[in-house]
């Protein structure tokens, strides 16, 4: 089996950032790793390190109404009726999308899949479900998905395509509880492992975080990881950079790093 890890969260908690350190990880651990940025404002490429001009330049899929068309037959905002294809070829969309970021590592944006936004099931979100849905891999590869902030992404018959999730939080008492409530949709629908990772704390505070959150994640059989504010995060995105800038021996990098080590020990080691 491959491994399709979705990471999820309360807005600007980190799931970017998150997103795309552990799509490194994996590839250079020699997985072959497939980033999916899910955002209605994607911006998982230039946390890769896509240069901003080339990042910008990129269409979502789901806004390629040319693309769409062609392989629903019906054109998205148009009078398209329920006449467009529910099962649109999609077997070639990483080869004809998929952005190289590094060997092992491709990026594609999918954009927002979002149904309530977008009207109900209109061609864009067929094309974009069937590509999440049928994303065809072999026992050495990783889909990770960045999704939109929030629930949504429980909503929209995504959440159950995949067997890992990591919910990012911040180590508030308001991101934790909705990263609870979070974690507990994700339950629902049957993701079978789930991590949280409280992202951000300032490190003289770790200690009391961590009792609290420890105690939580144990109620509920969900892993904990901690990762500290690291200000060389902060002032990469202020270049407008991504993460393969971040220094190696960071705290946040090595943290996100012994954290997925561990979270993932179980794959790496098959
Ligand atoms: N451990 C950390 N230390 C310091 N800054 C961090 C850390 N993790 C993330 N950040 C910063 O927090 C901001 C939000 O991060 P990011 O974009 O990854 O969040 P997000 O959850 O994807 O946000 P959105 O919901 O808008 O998509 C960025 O400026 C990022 O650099
Ligand atoms: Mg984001």
């Amino acid at each position: 089996m491959p491994l399709k890890v979705l990471v999820a969260g309360k807005g600007g908690t980190g799931k970017t950032t998150t997103s795309a350190l552990l799509s490194f990880f994996l590839s250079l651990r020699g997985l072959k790793v497939l980033a999916l940025d899910t955002d209605s404002v994607p911006n998982l490429a230039q946390a890769l390190g896509v240069p901003r001009d080339k990042a910008l330049k990129i269409i979502p899929l789901t806004k390629n109404n040319e693309f769409i068309a062609k392989r629903t037959g019906a054109k998205p905002g148009e009078a398209w009726g329920i006449f467009f294809r529910l099962n649109p070829q999609v077997d070639d969309i990483i080869e004809k999308f998929g952005l190289r970021v590094r060997d092992n590592l491709r990026l594609v944006v999918v954009g927002s899949i979002d149904a309530a936004k977008e009207g109900c099931l209109c061609p864009a979100i067929a094309l974009a479900r069937a590509f999440l849905k049928h994303v065809m891999m072999d026992e050495r590869e990783a889909v990770v998905v960045d999704s939109e902030a929030g629930a949504e992404v429980f909503g929209r018959g995504l959440a159950e395509n995949f067997d890992h999730m990591i919910c990012v939080s911040e180590p508030t008492v308001k991101s934790l509880d909705i990263s609870f409530r979070l974690i507990e949709m994700g339950k629902n629908l049957g993701i079978e492992r789930i991590d949280l990772l409280v992202n951000k704390v300032p490190p003289d505070k770790l200690g009391m975080i961590r009792r609290k959150v420890l105690d939580e994640c144990g109620k509920r059989d969900v892993g904990a990881f901690f990762i500290p504010y690291d200000d060389s995060f902060f002032l990469s995105e202020m270049e407008g950079r991504g993460v393969d800038i971040y220094p190696e021996n960071s705290p946040g990098v090595i943290a996100m790093n012994e954290a997925f080590s561990e979270i993932f020990s179980y794959f790496l080691r098959r």
